[in-house]
């Protein structure tokens, strides 16, 4: 059993397709342990994506992550870092397969409907950045 962090975005958000996106994933298999509603900070966006500091998207990224609210969940189930990514698809909608989460609900790079956990390891970074182990069930 794996967890993995999951971000529904402000652009899935506003468009109503929540409930839409979370079936994809327990259609699949990926269980809900933790999820929130929240509005992101710049500070909170910031230090979210720190890694992608000095790329030159990284002004627009916390720009857009923080325009309105977004979804946190963390997902488990077997394999669920590698298994969340195939539900996504790849980070440019243009690019990604037919029936995937970002084929289906994402329009451009930035508004690109969710965010997932690259690796394991990111997983539990991520996850420890915005849940507590007593909110995890
Ligand atoms: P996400 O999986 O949330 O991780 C970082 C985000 O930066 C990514 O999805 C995209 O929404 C956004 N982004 C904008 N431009 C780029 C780019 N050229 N390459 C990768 N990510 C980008």
């Amino acid at each position: 059993m794996e967890q993995t962090l999951s971000i529904i975005k402000p652009d899935a958000v506003s468009k109503g397709v929540i409930g839409k996106i979370i079936d994809r994933f327990e259609e699949n298999g990926l269980r809900v342990a933790a999820m929130k509603k929240i509005k992101l900070s710049s500070e909170d966006a910031g230090a979210f994506y720190a890694v992608h500091k000095e790329r030159p998207f990284f002004g627009e990224l916390v720009e857009f992550m923080t325009s309105g609210p977004v979804v946190v969940m963390v997902l488990e189930g077997e394999n669920a870092v590698v298994k969340n990514r195939e539900l996504m698809g790849a980070t440019n909608p243009k690019e990604a397969a037919k029936g995937t989460i970002r084929a289906d609900f994402a329009t451009s790079i930035d508004a690109n409907a969710v965010h997932g956990s690259d690796s394991l390891e990111n997983a539990k970074i991520e996850i420890n950045f915005f849940f507590s182990g007593q909110n995890i069930h």
